[in-house]
């Protein structure tokens, strides 16, 4: 059989899994399973590629496939959840930088390509790839706090950024010979190091806690180049898998948009709270009913209803665990108990998914917003833990800085306990009314010891 046709065949093959991987990303209970499947069309297309190229020996081939394994294996094993962001920032950065040095080797090998497909791809892969490689890793640098999350801005900024464009297109243009005052290749040149410059100008306004979103666009733009990279090289696995990535991280960006109720735009060039009108200093100033272990045992235990809301102080906590324990006692009662989960709740898509799943509590007690939200009139108990902006009212105050995001109406449940350490603000930096109704109660505490404390006592309950 010709080589070329098994090679494609292997390629069909490996985008075909790619797209049952994803697929199968969609419920938790198949992810697992998902992502070993795209995991294993990867490594048949890069097989393909190395053997079908004869580019590397076998020994080169293994000694590559060993390292990169053991380093990502190492990497992703030590990584805390909270800092799965910056990770895959870090990877995203990585796979630009790829993308891009693919279409710069091919525009080095051949300067004078000119205005043709394989021109402009070589420069869309450069371009997107530079972006998203500088911009991944400055994104990386603000979550992991090796520089200020603060935004960093400058007069003028989005305007010198919109002349910055035009002038790499200017460099785009000489580069594919159009403009002859330059040499292609010395155009080219100039174009890269602009490339490069702008994903740091595009990153650096926007603030810390943005930054997932902004690395799940920057994912986007990583299959992006990695697509254009495929048209350079002629490769329809690249070109296939890169499409993929960029339309899944596109859902994904709108997604995070939609939950938080905010444009891309708004994300981009201005943070929560930027411009709205908050007294902080009024934040927490009011009375509150305040609650400790025994009494919210006695709240829970003997009602027939509980709903848990986790929010990201559970994962900040990791208190996971002795919340299942919780809720395990209070099923063993013959409470029935769910869990309501936001879709923006934590800091990462599926974060509150992925700390739960930790803890082995079982996908079907795990309700999203829209599926439990008509509940909420009919439940006895809330217990939140460590949630605030995905449970906070205000947002169906059009004057609030969260005007329009959606949350878990708790506050229509019959009794609301608030876990938390203290009356502090959450993500969006603004005052909750939930903690001050009437039938709001507030257990105060680090997540895992306030969790530790009511497994103690809903056991000790008649
Ligand atoms: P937040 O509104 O950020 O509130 C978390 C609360 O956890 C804080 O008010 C904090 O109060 C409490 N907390 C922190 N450490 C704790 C600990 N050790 N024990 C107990 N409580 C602790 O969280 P949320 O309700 O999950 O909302 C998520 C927010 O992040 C939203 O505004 C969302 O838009 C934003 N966001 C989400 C994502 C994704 S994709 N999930 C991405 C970017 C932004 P105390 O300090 O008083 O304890």
């Amino acid at each position: 059989m010709d080589a070329s046709f098994l090679v494609e065949a292997v390629y069909l093959l490996s985008a075909t899994l790619f797209v049952v991987g994803l697929k199968r990303l969609q419920s938790p209970a198949t992810a697992r399973a998902g992502n070993a499947i795209a995991a294993f069309a990867m490594l048949l297309a890069v097989l393909a590629t190395v053997v079908d190229a004869e580019i590397l020996s076998w020994t080169g081939i293994l000694v590559g496939m060993v390292l990169g394994s053991v380093i990502g294996g190492f990497a992703a094993r030590r990584v805390e959840m909270t800092s799965m962001p910056q990770l895959v920032g870090i990877f995203n950065g990585f796979g630009g930088a790829a993308s891009a040095l693919v279409s710069v080797t091919e525009f080095v090998s051949n300067p004078n390509v000119g205005v043709s497909t394989a021109g402009v791809a070589i420069l869309l892969g450069t371009l997107i790839g530079g972006v998203t490689f500088s911009g991944s890793f400055i994104a990386f640098a603000k979550l992991q706090e090796l520089m200020t999350g603060n935004p960093i801005t400058f007069p003028g900024q989005n305007l010198f950024n919109a002349f910055l464009v035009i002038v790499v297109l200017g460099f785009a243009t000489a580069a594919l010979g159009l403009v002859g005052a330059l040499e292609p290749l010395t155009a080219f040149y100039i174009f890269c190091a602009i490339a490069v410059v702008l994903g740091v100008l595009i990153v650096i306004p926007i603030g810390g806690a943005d930054m997932p979103v902004v690395i799940s666009l920057l994912n986007s733009y990583s299959g992006l180049a990695a697509s254009a990279a495929g048209f350079v090289i002629g490769n329809m696995v690249l070109i296939v898998s890169g499409a993929l990535v960029g339309a899944a991280g596109l859902i994904l960006t709108q997604l995070m948009c939609k939950g938080m109720n905010r444009s891309l735009a708004n994300v981009a060039f201005g943070g929560f709270g930027g411009s709205a009108k908050v007294d902080r200093a009024q934040i927490g100033k009011r009375p509150v009913r305040r609650a400790d272990a025994e009494a919210v045992a006695a709240e829970l235990g003997y009602v027939n209803s509980v709903v848990v809301v986790p929010g990201y102080g559970l994962a900040v906590a990791q208190a996971q665990h002795e919340l299942r324990k919780v809720g395990d006692l209070l099923e063993a009662r013959g409470v029935d108990v769910k869990y309501a989960i936001h879709p923006v709740a934590g800091r990462m898509p599926g974060h509150m998914n992925v700390l739960l799943a930790e803890a082995d509590v079982s996908y079907d007690k795990l309700f999203d917003l829209d599926e439990i939200n008509d509940d909420f009139s009919n439940t006895d108990a809330v217990l939140i833990v460590g949630a605030n902006d995905v449970v906070n009212p205000a947002s169906r105050d059009p004057q609030s800085v969260i005007a329009g995001m959606p949350i878990l109406d708790v506050d229509k449940a019959r009794r609301v306990i608030v876990m938390k350490r203290s009356l502090s603000p959450g993500f969006a930096g603004i005052d909750n009314d939930l903690f001050y109704m009437d039938n709001t109660l507030m257990f105060f505490g680090d997540a895992k010891d306030a969790m530790a404390d009511l497994v103690r006592e809903v056991r000790e309950l008649a």
